[in-house]
């Protein structure tokens, strides 16, 4: 949420109520502005200014951030007609303002981060920042190589004029990677290992610009980001 901000905006995000029930509110003085009644829909309000409704405050939380381990089978989207979103594991008020920094396919697991603080996010997501992004892929095929030599030193996607930025590449098995990339195209991953001519069999988010995914969340669970995580994406 951005200040200064519209009385009726702020009322209907915070309560958590439709535009047109905070209109009749205002429209009956139910709603008042540092202790006095304020009929007005379109007074700006800053972020320090105490709001009330039928005498209950309306508390601004101010920029949140958190981690969450992702399942399968749950979309990063705010809303979804088939399937649960990550949204749903989020048990949090006024959550209509918060955006994902980097989506997760429905079928990859691991770290998603979720704010309501757009600059912050853009350090993330911006494909000038280039915040590596760091996944273990497990294949269906050997790893060989060659291919992590081709993985680090970029590979042509289908449909991209540019080969894929330089990467790091490290095998861990016979069927398991840990690819690090710097950018953020639609299925990247997949779409590179199948430009070496394997296939993703399992995708799992370990790491973004710095944070880790904390080992003591199972799937499914999530946690406010320390300072120090905050911080760091700022920093990097
Ligand atoms: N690359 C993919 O192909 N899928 C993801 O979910 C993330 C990166």
């Amino acid at each position: 949420m951005k200040f200064p901000c519209r009385l009726d905006k702020f009322v209907s995000n915070i309560g958590e109520l439709p535009r047109t029930k905070v209109k009749s509110l205002i429209k009956k003085g139910n709603v008042t502005v540092n202790g006095l009644v304020c009929k007005r829909n379109e007074l700006q309000i800053a972020a320090t200014d105490e709001i009330k409704i039928n005498d209950k405050i309306l508390k601004y939380l101010g920029k949140r951030y958190f981690m969450l381990h992702k399942p399968q089978g749950y979309v990063c989207a705010n809303q979804d007609d088939l399937h649960p979103t990550v949204f749903d594991l989020l048990d949090e008020p006024n959550l209509k303002d918060f955006h994902i920094a980097g989506r997760l396919d429905i079928d990859t697991t691991g770290l998603v981060l979720i704010t309501n603080d757009g600059d912050w996010s853009h350090q993330i997501t911006s494909p000038k920042k280039q915040k590596f992004k760091t996944y273990l892929v497990e294949t269906k095929e050997i790893i060989t190589e060659e291919a992590l030599q081709k993985l680090r030193d970029g590979v042509a996607l289908h449909n991209e004029k540019q080969l894929t930025r330089p990467a790091q590449a490290e095998a861990l098995d016979k069927y398991a990677l840990r690819l690090s990339i710097c950018e953020g195209k639609y299925h990247q991953v997949k779409r590179m290992l199948a430009a070496v001519d394997n296939h993703v069999v399992e995708l799992h988010r370990e790491k973004v610009g710095g944070i880790a995914l904390d080992s003591d969340l199972s799937a499914g669970q999530y946690r406010p980001l320390t300072e120090h995580e905050i911080s760091i994406i700022n920093a990097m």
